[in-house]
C-alpha cells in the first residue's frame, strides 16, 4: 500500500541506448506495481517529455523484453530540451498528465538536461546511469558496458584469427567517447600487444618502441579507444613510419558495440538499481543518480555525477604490465 504522495512516474531512456536499459524498465515497473504507483513511459528520450508522447506499461509486459539489447522505449539525443524553451514544454506534459517524479536513464548528457531541468521544475528525479562508456562517477559501472565490452571481445577475438593468418598488424577502434574503459577492459580481455586510451601520455610511445620490433612473425594488435588522442588513422600511418613493412589494416567496431542482448551483469545492474530507483523516490530522495559502488547500492547528486569517472591506478598499473 503506498501511503506516499507519489502516485504517478514518468520514466524515459536518453542519449545512446545501451544493453540493460530494458531490465531496468521492467524492475522500475515491478516495483512501483507493488506499491500501487502507476508509470507511464516517455518515447525517444527529452523529445517525448517535450511532446507528450508517453505510454502506459504493465511490468509483465516487460517481463520477456529484459533479454533484448536497445530500449523499448527508444531514445533519442535532444536538441530542443537544450533550450529553456524546451524545457518549460517538458514541464507542461508533466504537469498535464500530473506526473509526481521522474526517473531518467540514460548517460552524462541526460544529467547535465535533469540538472537544467531541476532549475525549474520541483518534481524529484532520480537517475540510473545507462552507457556503454562506463564514463560516470558515483558508480562502479554503468549499464550496458559490461555487455559491449562482451561484444568488443567476441570481435576481436574473430579478427585475431584473420590477424595471425596473416602476420598482420590490426588496429581496432572500440567506442567509449572521451573515456578509455573500454578500451582497457577489451584490449586486457584479447591479449592485445597495444592499448590506447585518452587516460594515458606515455601508452604510445611504448607502442612505438615495441613496433619498431615487430617482425611479422605474427599477429600484432593494437586497441584503441576512439576518444585516444592519437587516434586509429594516425597511429596507423606513425607504425608505418617506424616500420615501413608491416601489413596493416584497421577496423572500427563502431555502433554493435551498443547491441545484442544485455550480459547477465548488465541484466542484474538494470533490476537492482531499477528497483532502487523507486525505493528512493518513495524514500522522498531527489535528484541522485543510483549506482553501485565496491557492490552496495549508492545515491549520488547530480552535480557530482558529471565529473567523468576516473580510470583508477590498479588500471593503469594493468596497462603499464599488460597493455604495452
Ligand atoms: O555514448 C555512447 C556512444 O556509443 C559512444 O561510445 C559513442 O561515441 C557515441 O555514443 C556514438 O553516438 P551516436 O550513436 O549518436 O553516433
Amino acid at each position: 500500500m503506498n501511503t506516499n504522495k507519489i502516485k504517478h512516474i514518468g520514466v524515459f531512456t536518453s542519449g545512446g541506448d545501451s544493453p540493460g536499459m530494458n531490465s531496468a524498465l521492467y524492475a522500475i515497473a515491478k516495483t512501483a506495481e507493488a506499491t500501487g504507483i502507476k508509470v507511464s513511459g516517455f518515447r525517444k528520450g527529452y523529445e517525448g517529455l517535450i511532446d507528450g508522447d508517453l505510454v502506459q506499461f504493465k511490468s509483465h509486459e516487460l517481463q520477456k523484453l529484459t533479454q533484448k539489447g536497445g530500449t523499448i522505449l527508444k531514445t533519442a539525443r535532444s536538441k530542443r530540451f537544450l533550450e529553456l524553451e524546451g524545457r518549460k514544454k517538458a514541464l507542461q506534459t508533466l504537469n498535464a498528465n500530473k506526473i509526481d517524479a521522474l526517473i531518467a536513464i540514460g548517460g552524462d548528457g541526460t544529467f547535465k538536461g535533469l540538472l537544467a531541468f531541476s532549475e525549474i521544475c520541483d518534481i524529484p528525479f532520480v537517475g540510473i546511469p545507462g552507457t556503454i562508456d562506463n564514463d560516470i562517477s558515483g558508480t562502479d559501472y554503468t549499464l550496458g558496458f559490461d555487455s559491449a565490452v562482451n561484444t568488443a571481445i567476441e570481435n576481436i577475438d574473430k579478427i585475431r584469427d584473420t590477424a595471425e593468418s596473416h602476420n598482420r598488424v590490426f588496429i581496432v577502434e572500440v567506442m567509449g567517447r572521451d573515456s578509455g574503459y573500454i578500451g582497457i577492459h577489451s584490449g586486457l580481455m584479447v591479449g592485445a600487444d597495444a592499448i590506447l586510451i585518452p587516460e594515458s601520455d606515455t601508452d604510445f610511445i611504448n607502442l612505438l618502441d615495441k613496433v619498431k620490433n615487430y617482425d611479422s612473425e605474427d599477429a600484432f594488435l593494437v586497441v584503441v579507444s576512439e576518444g585516444d588522442e592519437i587516434g586509429a588513422e594516425l597511429v596507423s600511418s606513425k607504425i608505418k613510419e617506424v616500420n615501413p613493412n608491416v601489413d596493416l589494416r584497421i577496423t572500427k567496431l563502431g555502433h554493435v558495440q551498443r547491441g545484442g542482448n544485455p550480459s547477465a551483469l548488465d541484466r542484474m545492474l538494470g533490476i537492482r538499481l531499477g528497483v532502487e530507483a523507486v525505493k528512493s523516490l518513495l524514500q522522498s530522495k531527489k535528484n541522485v543518480m543510483v549506482g553501485i559502488l565496491n557492490n552496495q547500492l549508492h545515491l549520488t547528486p547530480f552535480n557530482e555525477v558529471v565529473k567523468q569517472h576516473q580510470v583508477n591506478k590498479e588500471l593503469h598499473e594493468l596497462l603499464e604490465l599488460f597493455g604495452t
